[in-house]
């Protein structure tokens, strides 16, 4: 018995921005983006792309695969650091955009390894409650928090959402397990601040504004290692060899960061999931916009051991171990 997937959905904006279009609002270009992250286009959001609207259609598609109506889900949790408004949370308004009465809801910010955080919250919740189902969402409007000024960050993140409906089952399918780390010491690395301060004692002359900041190189080091020795622990407390492992659907932060975890691991590129060439890099949305490009592309069969694994700012990191 155990937390099962029983549906993923994904939703991204329609419009579609590419290297080129980025090379006309700052110093960059089309071959320097795609050597350097492996990124061809991301998808920009507009008006009617509030991130809990993405969230909310993302879910909407998860729900009709697992034939579950948003009226029997007890809890949404959503995944995010680009949410509209700072209260009420992004999972509010997905309850309230997709009339799942019954729920409670709340976000969790753990940057990119948010959806991989929650999905262990979640998994936590069904043990404690089997009769508890539940949505996980990963959504990101980053498009609202990028320096467009900033050539070193904004030709990086997209925006678009991805979902999950877990539940109970019988048998051995579900979460097998997980491993999460933080280290807030290395903040300064990849952040971003909230807007100015209201409060007279706390203003800043220079409000840095509320848009990412990063050090490219520092985060690509630690990212290959986190997420290296997060996979190791794990395999390691499970009990389960690298070679079971169907199908790896790593955070898409970059082709490079991939490539070397690849290589680290040992194991062949062909098992694991890309497609941040198309979307960039979707923080929280990454990994459960892939899940469910791999899951419709039946990529990923029942019984199948998928791993999941992910690093962002905090930093945070972790790998989740689940059986299809
Ligand atoms: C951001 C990243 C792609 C930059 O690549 P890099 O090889 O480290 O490049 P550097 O920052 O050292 O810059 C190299 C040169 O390219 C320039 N450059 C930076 N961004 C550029 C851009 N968009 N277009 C063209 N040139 C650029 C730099 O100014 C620098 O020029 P200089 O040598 O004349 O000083 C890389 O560090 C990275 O992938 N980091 C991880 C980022 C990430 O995934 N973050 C999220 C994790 S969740």
């Amino acid at each position: 018995m155990g937390t099962a997937i029983l549906g993923t959905g994904a939703y991204l904006p329609e419009r579609v921005v590419s290297n080129h279009d980025l090379a006309r609002i700052v110093d960059t270009n089309d071959e320097w983006i795609r050597t350097r992250t492996g990124i061809n286009t991301r998808r920009i959001g507009g008006q009617g792309d509030e991130t809990y609207l993405l969230a909310a259609r993302a879910a909407a598609q998860a729900l009709l695969m697992a034939n579950i109506s948003a009226a029997e889900i007890d809890l949404i949790v959503v995944a995010t650091i680009s949410s509209h408004m700072l209260m009420p949370s992004c999972a509010c308004f997905v309850q309230k955009e997709l009339g799942a009465s019954r729920a409670f809801a709340f976000d969790i910010n753990a940057a990119c390894s948010g959806f991989v955080y929650a999905l262990d919250l979640a998994d936590k919740y069904i043990l404690a409650d089997p009769s508890k189902k539940i949505l996980v969402i990963g959504a990101e409007a980053l498009s609202s928090r990028t320096n467009w000024e900033d050539r070193n960050t904004c030709i990086l993140f997209g925006d678009g959402a991805g979902a999950v409906v877990l539940g109970h089952v019988d048998g051995d399918r579900g979460v097998i397990g997980a491993r999460l780390f933080s280290d807030g010491n290395l903040w300064s690395l990849l952040h971003m601040h909230t807007a100015p301060s209201c409060n007279p004692a706390l203003l800043q002359s220079a409000s840095p504004g509320a848009h990412i900041v990063m050090e490219g190189r520092e985060v690509f080091k630690y990212a290959v290692k986190a997420m290296r020795e997060a996979i190791l622990v794990l395999l390691e407390q499970e009990q389960v060899g690298l070679e079971a492992v169907k199908l790896v659907i790593p955070h898409q932060a970059n082709i490079r960061i991939l490539n070397n975890l690849v290589e680290r691991l040992g194991i062949g590129a062909e098992k694991v999931f890309i497609n941040v060439q198309k979307y960039g890099n979707t923080s929280a949305a990454s990994i459960p916009i892939a899940l469910d490009e791999a899951n419709r592309a039946s990529m990923i069969q029942p019984g199948d051991i998928v791993l999941l694994c992910s690093f962002g700012g905090g930093f945070t990191w972790g790998a989740a171990l689940i059986r299809w």
